[in-house]
């Protein structure tokens, strides 16, 4: 069947069955779609929208597209599973969760990304680790995968390669925030890495990926339905992303603090508690763990017993990095030079937080990229950011800019100060930290 044929059946709003899609996604991942085909089926789905059954079938596709892992001749002990997030600011989860699951018993194949916009991307943070590499040959990452229980690192050209050229093209013809199109991207990566279970990170609120909670629900929902279709149990935890998660943003501040966290340090913060969360629906997914306390009492164990940052310290030495990282942070990770305190002006709670300009302000800074390709400055970013509630007294510090330059920091204090609104009174309720579970 002719590529155009395909794209007219959706573009007249009739359903498309495996074989077509099959067609479509080998012709991108071999080149033989050009990409104004690309642009029109992206744009036919965008409009119409996908059943489950295509959404199921094209998300399979992307996956099949290139390599999939396959972790059955390793005989590996424990379950092979993941998480996965929609990206936020300060959101560090997945260097504390990766470790931590290994820790419980987990093979966790992780596949990361770059920042994205005004979120930070895990590789980013990791390559502030020296000598850390996130394209390690197939031998080393199945290595450690089967004795350390983690890897960490990036996409390989050979993992969903339609879905990288299907991407490129959805950015630049107005069609990147189609459920289906999401779903079928993320999934088809993730589910290419071989995993037996997924539980996915869907951020609710102002630096979501997701214009509105409406939407992040909408995309839940489509997640679970669509993995679950294409044979991995998924569940999704919609979680806020009405402030930053950690109390920094910025590549090494974050490898400090997710240092901190493995180290037992920060238990009563909003990260600890949101990435336990996210361990727990792990280990129960996986058969791990039997019950929520059972999940609990293991991942307390992993944490106290310092298992989990050894996890996280074997990662590190085996992919490249030191093996003192955790003794001697302060000795590896950059630092920047200049650092400046955005101080309130007035009195107050703060009620509302723009995380997405916060995340802005990082890139900004030189910590995320304006154009892809960008080298970024690893050592700059945000510290101590106030949450929402905090009661303020004017001269406080609002959070703490590292920069390169004074200039730069003194034009990121400038654009931040509107990032945080200030009420008289505290009536405002906090937002929950997780909104949902779906499975
Ligand atoms: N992240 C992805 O990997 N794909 C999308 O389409 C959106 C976010």
């Amino acid at each position: 069947m002719l590529t155009q044929e395909i794209i007219r059946r959706k573009r007249d709003g009739q359903t498309l069955n495996r074989r077509m899609l099959d067609l479509v996604v080998r012709g991108i991942a071999d080149g033989s779609v050009g990409d104004a085909q690309i642009g029109a089926f992206a744009m036919a789905v965008y409009l119409n929208g996908m059943n489950r059954d295509e959404a199921v079938a094209l998300t399979e596709s992307i996956r099949d597209s290139g390599q999939v892992m396959r972790w059955t001749d390793l005989d590996l002990p424990g379950p092979v599973l993941d998480k996965h997030s929609t990206g936020g600011v300060g959101d560090l989860v997945s260097l504390v969760l990766g470790p931590w699951i290994a820790a419980c018993g987990g093979h966790v194949p992780m596949v990361s990304g770059r920042g994205l916009g005004h979120t930070g991307g895990t590789l980013d943070k990791l390559e502030s680790i020296p000598g850390y590499d996130v394209t390690p040959t197939d031998d080393i990452f199945r290595r450690l995968v089967k004795e350390v229980g983690v890897a960490i690192i990036g996409q390989t050209g050979s993992l969903a390669p339609a879905d990288k050229r299907l991407y490129g093209v959805r950015d630049v013809t107005a069609t990147v925030e189609s459920i289906p199109l999401i779903v079928a991207s993320i999934l088809g990566k993730k589910l290419a890495c071989g995993l037996e279970t997924l539980v996915m990170d869907v951020k609710v609120g102002s630096g979501a990926f997701m214009p509105t909670p409406e939407a992040s629900r909408e995309l839940a929902e489509a997640i679970v339905a669509i993995g679950c279709g294409a044979g991995t149990t998924t569940s999704v935890l919609l979680t806020d992303m009405n402030q930053p998660l950690a109390d920094c943003a910025g590549n090494s501040l974050e490898i400090l603090e997710a240092l901190r966290l493995l180290g037992g340090d920060g238990k009563r913060s909003r990260l600890y508690q949101v990435t336990r969360q996210l361990g727990q629906e792990m280990l129960l997914q996986s058969g791990l763990a039997s019950d929520a306390q059972d999940a609990g009492t293991r991942l307390d164990r992993a944490l106290d017993s310092g298992e989990a940052l050894e996890r996280f310290s074997q990662m590190v030495h085996g992919l490249g990095g030191p093996s003192d990282l955790a003794e001697r942070a302060g000795h590896h990770l950059p630092t920047a030079s200049v650092t400046l305190d955005l101080d309130a002006d007035r009195a107050g709670f703060i009620s509302a937080i723009d995380t997405r300009a916060l995340g802005l302000g990082v890139v900004e800074l030189g910590g995320g990229r304006r154009n892809a390709g960008d080298a970024i400055d690893h050592r700059v970013g945000l510290s101590h950011i106030a949450a929402l509630g905090q009661r303020i007294e004017p001269g406080q510090p609002l959070l703490r800019i590292h920069a390169a330059e004074r200039a730069d920091a003194e034009a990121v204090t400038q654009r931040l100060r509107h990032a945080f609104i200030l009420s008289e009174t505290d009536d405002a309720t906090p937002p929950p930290l997780i909104h949902a579970t779906l499975r």
